[in-house]
């Protein structure tokens, strides 16, 4: 078996059609992840109650165009023999569905308010709208971007929208509903078409590879499902670029490379060396990824991405499709060992960094200060414990210092005189820690009154925490102690 033999040649070019072009689904069986649209549309032709316009919202290549064109073809289908009436399974073959299929029907009218957003054009729809189709059973203007008509150009739709000819249709499509005229919108049948989940995303980009006779790992189908983050278009159109790329083999590095994603390996060793309070590691760990060629910002991107998944993975206990096989294993790790209020400060310490690695003049040195921060805030306490305990409540017993080494993963015994669980970094009572965020916890555990903080406590947090919101965190107590010291 040769798989080069098709491989078009770069002279062919003219011939060549992109996978997105070319996979756009003829009839609403080949429409993914539409199913509501589907069905809604499905019991508006079998009990013939057809609206005049309808509105197709969604981000860009979720089918908004294609279910506009599947639409014309059902509404005007005839059959094969001529004698049918509208179906949801248009039949392809029939004159108008032909014709519909290579855009050349004239009752089908395709226009795209983004470069037309003049009156002319929707003038020359309102004239034409007033004689009969040429030959369909309906003329149907498919306007896209519809958002972007002008205010003229809006007024001028609305008298033939308010008593459309009963011969017109109208589709509309959009990517911003919410610029459309609510006089608009309450003339519409409206369809909100959906981001398309992973799994069905993967699913398909595995048969078109395989119609394509391209041989796709599958980690790299899962790596182009999470890049094209719900649009089938953006999927192919990766997936077209990385078969070409590889002569028709799809690799996971490959994709990887192609897509510029920072190694998520790396990001994965990096978390794991932040959240063991190891610094050395963590610089190791950057160092190593940023030579492999690693952006700083992507790196932090990534950080974020798994300290955002394992948070709501320790509340749902769902994992986020997006994620790849590797990941999946790390994130269900770590929500089963982190406590929610050192994911929190690690969020927020990794948002500071990425906000300062774009700042900085040189990226990879705010990365590396970043990551050093993040590491000691690992070791740390929890400071809701600590508040609580600053602020009196066990006698003033002292905190036992984290050692740099002491691992925040993983349970750590409470000694005798220790406070209650959630003041040990790592891990926090399940009951409390399933859907409570921190200050909450800490009341709900009676550790933290609302009782004012001295201002040399606060002041100490603030540089034991840095970058962490402790307003936010704890209200009450910061507040007052900032107050003082304002006052003093
Ligand atoms: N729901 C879907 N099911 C199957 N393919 C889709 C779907 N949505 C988009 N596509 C693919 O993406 C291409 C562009 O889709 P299109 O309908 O123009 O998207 P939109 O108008 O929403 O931006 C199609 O030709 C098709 O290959
Ligand atoms: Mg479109
Ligand atoms: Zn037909």
């Amino acid at each position: 078996m040769d798989l080069f033999a098709d491989a078009p040649a770069a002279g062919d070019a003219p011939h060549y059609r992109v996978l997105a072009r070319k996979y756009r689904p003829a009839d609403f069986s080949g429409l993914i992840g539409q199913e509501p649209v589907v069905q809604t549309l499905s019991n508006a032709i079998r009990q013939n109650r057809l609206a005049h316009a309808w509105l197709l919202t969604g981000v860009r290549g979720v089918g908004k165009t294609s279910t506009a064109r599947i639409i014309a073809k059902a509404i005007n289908c005839t059959g094969p023999d001529g004698t049918g009436g509208p179906t949801i399974h248009p039949c392809g073959r029939c004159e108008s569905c032909r014709g519909i299929a290579a855009g050349t029907h004239l009752d089908v009218v395709e226009m795209d308010a983004a470069s037309n957003t003049g009156v002319d054009d929707v003038r020359e729809i309102i004239e034409a709208v007033r004689y009969k189709p040429a030959s369909a059973r309906f003329k149907v203007y498919i306007i896209d971007e519809v958002h972007m008509l002008s205010k003229n150009a809006w007024n001028a739709l609305l008298k033939t929208l308010e008593e459309p000819p009963p011969h017109v249709k109208f589709v509309f499509a959009t990517t911003e509903v919410d610029k459309v005229p609510p006089t608009i919108l309450s003339r519409c049948q409206r369809f909100d078409l959906k981001r398309v989940p992973h799994a069905r995303l993967q699913a398909h980009f595995a048969e078109v590879a395989a119609a394509e006779g391209a041989v796709a790992e599958p980690e790299a189908l899962d790596l182009i499902a999470a890049a094209a983050d719900g649009s089938v278009r953006d999927g192919l159109s990766i997936l077209d670029q990385a078969i070409a790329l590889g002569g028709g083999q799809v690799t996971a590095d490959a994709v990887r490379a192609m897509l510029g994603l920072a190694d998520r390996r790396a990001v994965v060793l990096l978390l794991d060396a932040v959240l063991a309070a190891d610094a050395r590691a963590a610089l190791a760990a950057f160092a190593e990824a940023h030579a492999a060629g690693a952006e700083p910002l992507a790196l932090f991107e990534g950080l974020l991405a798994l300290i955002h998944a394992t948070t709501r993975r320790a509340i749902s206990g769902a994992t986020d499709p997006g994620l790849g096989e590797g990941e999946r294993g790390a994130v269900e790790r770590w929500a089963e060992t982190l406590d929610l209020g050192l994911l929190h400060r690690l969020w927020q310490l990794a948002l500071k960094g990425h906000g300062e690695i774009r700042e900085a003049p040189r990226a990879d040195h705010a990365a590396e200060m970043a990551l050093l921060r993040m590491a000691h805030g690992a070791g740390m306490p929890d400071p809701v414990a600590l508040l609580g305990r600053l602020s009196g409540e066990d006698g003033g017993a002292r905190e036992p210092a984290p050692g740099a080494q002491q691992p925040a993963v993983g349970p750590s015994a409470p000694s005798a005189d220790a406070p209650p669980a959630d003041a040990a970094p790592g891990r926090a009572p399940p009951a409390a820690r399933a859907d409570a965020p921190p200050a909450d916890t800490a009341r709900a555990a009676g550790a933290a009154p609302a009782r004012a903080l001295a201002h040399p406590v606060v002041d100490a947090l603030m540089a034991s925490f840095p970058g962490a919101d402790l307003v936010a965190l704890f209200p009450d107590h910061v507040a007052h102690g900032q107050q003082q010291r304002m006052a003093g």
